[in-house]
């Protein structure tokens, strides 16, 4: 098989850091402002653009809240988990290693005695008529590791009585979220945004603010997690500009940079145009390939983010496991090497294949120049097939 003579332009295939914005220029941050404080006038209205930026290009219903946490993704659901969580029981569907890590979260570290698991196996998602609009639900939106999204929230009560908790970190600014069925949302710009990891965000509704109001956790809550002021009661200034900690002003810079380009794009419509495109790119390929498959059984349920991908060749998957590592090993070193792609294995929990990130960064002209060079690799690393 021939090598293919065109490469990707932007090579960084990566499920988070994700893809910088196409046109995206380091220079364009030299006005940040560096050496300043984040609780000066200029430093608050810098924060509070990037707040006002994401609830318009999310389309976020006026009532819900919208603030800056610490510790990207995993700081803003532990830190929702560890203020909201212990008034009633809780139900947890997990289909890929993040819910996974919640569980643990609920189950070891939280203690709570009223947990029921809906687990799915990666490639599927949780059976959900057994949640109960009686208790709390937490939930991933979008399987980073499995490449498999929910494609409704039906299952979530409109009448409920608990939160619905939602880790929607490679979903948030790609798909159009629900937001009456969603009580606390949580994300990081590194993924569909493509800005920079380290904090967090925590989208409120009225109904998780009333929880908050009254919640008093039954566990030591660190400053760093504690959402809640002195009395008891939300501490609302979080949402409002008023960080619990120091934020990077560079990546509050970075962020307005990206949320510029989202905007340039046709704002959320435009963003879910452009990683559509990028799955509609894949499955194309797909249809037609003799050796690769999508991981996600469903094909409604495929993600278009974390597109995630395993090798049906027979041949190959009878193979020891330890010689389809090997050979999954070469197939990405080869395309690192030929400067194709980077990081385009699957997650290290999930099973065997390739993860390719597309998210709106991603531009789809340079997944189709991808695709040819997976055959390559395959054909490479397992001589003669393909
Ligand atoms: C579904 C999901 N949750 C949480 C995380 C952790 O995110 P972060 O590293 O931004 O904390 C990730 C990272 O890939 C993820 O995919």
């Amino acid at each position: 098989m021939d090598k293919p003579n065109i490469k990707p332009n932007i090579i960084n295939f990566s499920s988070g850091p994700c893809a910088k914005h196409p046109g995206f220029d380091v220079k364009e941050l030299e006005s940040a402002l560096f050496g300043r404080s984040h609780r000066s006038k200029d430093g608050k209205s810098r924060i509070n653009k990037s707040v006002d930026m994401m609830r318009e290009i999310l389309k976020l219903p006026e009532e819900y809240l919208i603030g800056i946490v610490p510790g990207s993704d995993t700081g803003a659901i532990e830190i929702a988990l560890w203020n909201v969580l212990g008034e009633r029981g809780v139900d947890v569907l997990f289909h890929d290693a993040f819910g996974q890590a919640w569980a643990k979260d609920v189950i070891n570290n939280l203690r709570l005695d009223d947990v029921k698991m809906f687990k799915a196996e990666y490639g599927d998602l949780p059976e959900t008529s057994g949640v109960s609009k009686d208790r709390d639900v937490i939930f991933v939106y979008n399987g980073t590791t499995s490449g498999v999204k929910f494609d409704n929230l039906d299952f979530i009560s409109n009448e409920r009585e608990g939160l619905s908790i939602c880790d929607a970190t490679s979903a948030v600014f790609a798909y159009d979220m629900d937001w009456k069925k969603l009580d606390i949302v949580t994300f990081s710009w590194q993924k569909v945004l493509g800005g920079e990891a380290a904090h967090g965000v925590m989208i409120l509704s009225p109904r998780a603010v009333k929880r908050l109001d009254r919640s008093i956790p039954n566990w030591p809550v660190p400053k760093l997690f504690n959402l809640k002021n002195a009395d008891g009661s939300l501490n609302r200034k979080i949402f409002e500009g008023d960080t619990i900690n120091t934020p990077s002003m560079l990546c509050i810079e970075d962020l307005i940079l990206a949320l510029n380009w989202a905007k340039s794009v046709g704002g959320l419509d435009g963003l879910m145009k452009r990683t559509e495109s990028n799955l509609q790119a894949v499955t194309d390929w797909i249809n037609t390939s003799s050796w690769c498959r999508f991981l996600a059984k469903i094909e409604k349920n495929r993600s278009s983010t974390s597109i995630c991908l395993e090798v049906k060749d027979e041949e190959f998957n009878a193979l020891p496991l330890e010689e389809q590592k090997a050979k999954i090993n070469e197939m990405v070193s080869l395309l690192e090497k030929e400067k194709v792609a980077y990081d385009i294995k699957s997650y290290k929990d999930a099973p065997l294949g390739l993860r390719i990130w597309g998210g709106a960064t991603v531009e789809t002209s340079d997944i189709k120049a991808l695709l040819p060079w997976l055959d390559y690799a395959f054909y490479q690393a397992f001589k003669g097939k393909v």
